[in-house]
């Protein structure tokens, strides 16, 4: 049986890429220790700066919610409905695990209904539109982060959290690194700038394993939905998700290394944007049209081009 570290009780989870395994308690601990000395360590927030935390009523982003919530930050959440079902009544589920975890601890949750403000659902939206050829995904992003955008814009606040873990972030990289997107590579991190007009990005639980953020919800007691978004079934992803967990499973540690080499040569300058050279470069950015978020052509951005495309009713424009 394998033992805690530091107080010698039988251990409920072993991390072999640390060689370390840990009673509840001190697994506990040790979870809200790393998160905050990953914020510290990629500087992404202070406790005086208002975080806005994206909650999906899934285990990353209630736990990310949790930990913050339990250091001491000022941390809101935003749920957005998308009114996807597939036959699990997915967003209703999501959202009343999301109102229950806000509730437990006296949190504010903001809320916004796609099918409320746009009258349409992301089945529906990406049905009418030519973006991702009929499949949801591509549509829900924009829109996810079309609304995250406004909301933490809106309100005030200076950050925007989400609950991406260390197996999402690899994923990415690693398709990435495939088709060698120096483009995404180099924006690639855990914390995104604040540019005019977007809030500051950050991932706190970028060094965990999703094993270990499902560990620490479910020996928190927290509530969360199981199942994946019933469209995901068959994304990129998860594919390369699958193939990186073969490679864990014969060199533990193989995925950690893959993303922490990553941003250490990123640190130390290897993977630039060229354009620097000729100084900082400069994104010209313009106001969208129609709901005046920053957009990099002019005209309108590609949120409203899209509710254009599929003719919905967009009420939350921004005055
Ligand atoms: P995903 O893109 O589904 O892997 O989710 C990545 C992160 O986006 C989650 O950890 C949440 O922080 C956020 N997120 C996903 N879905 C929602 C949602 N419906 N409402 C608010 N935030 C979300
Ligand atoms: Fe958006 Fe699945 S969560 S398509
Ligand atoms: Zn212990
Ligand atoms: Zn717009």
């Amino acid at each position: 049986m394998r033992r805690c570290k530091k107080c010698g009780a039988p251990a409920v989870i072993y991390m072999r890429q640390h060689r370390l395994g840990l009673c509840k308690a001190h697994y506990l601990e040790w979870f809200v220790e790393q998160t905050e000395r990953t914020i510290r360590r990629y500087r992404m927030f202070r406790r005086d700066e208002k975080l806005l935390v994206a909650v999906s009523g899934g285990k990353d982003s209630l736990a990310v919610w949790d930990v913050l919530w339990r250091l001491g930050y000022q941390a809101d959440g935003l749920y957005i409905a998308l009114g996807i079902d597939g036959g699990i009544g997915y967003s209703a589920e999501s959202q009343r695990l999301a109102e229950k975890f806000a509730q437990e601890r006296g949190l504010t949750l903001h809320i916004v209904d796609i099918p409320g403000e746009y009258g349409l659902g992301i089945p529906e939206l990406a049905r009418r539109s030519r973006r991702g050829k009929g499949k949801p995904c591509s549509v829900c992003g924009l829109v996810k982060r079309h609304e995250m955008n406004r909301m933490a814009h809106d309100m005030g606040y200076d950050v925007l959290v989400t609950g991406h873990n260390l197996d999402d972030e690899v994923a990415v990289l690693f398709g990435n690194v495939l088709q060698w997107q120096m483009g995404y590579i180099v924006r690639q991190g855990p914390v995104l700038p604040e540019e005019p007009g977007f809030a500051r990005k950050a991932k706190p639980l970028v060094r965990f394993y999703e094993r270990e953020t499902a560990a620490y919800a479910l020996l928190r007691g927290i509530e969360y939905i199981y199942d994946e978004c019933p469209f995901a079934q068959g994304a990129k992803s998860i594919y390369y998700k699958e193939l990186l967990n073969r490679l864990e499973e014969e060199r533990p540690g193989a995925k950690l290394q893959f993303y922490v080499n990553f941003l250490k040569a990123k640190e130390e300058g290897w993977f630039r944007d060229p354009r620097e050279a000729a100084g900082p470069v400069q994104v010209v950015l313009h106001r969208c049209e129609s709901c005046g978020q920053p957009t990099t052509a002019p005209g309108k951005c590609a949120f409203c081009r899209l509710m254009d495309q599929v003719g919905a009713q967009a009420q939350a424009s921004r005055t």
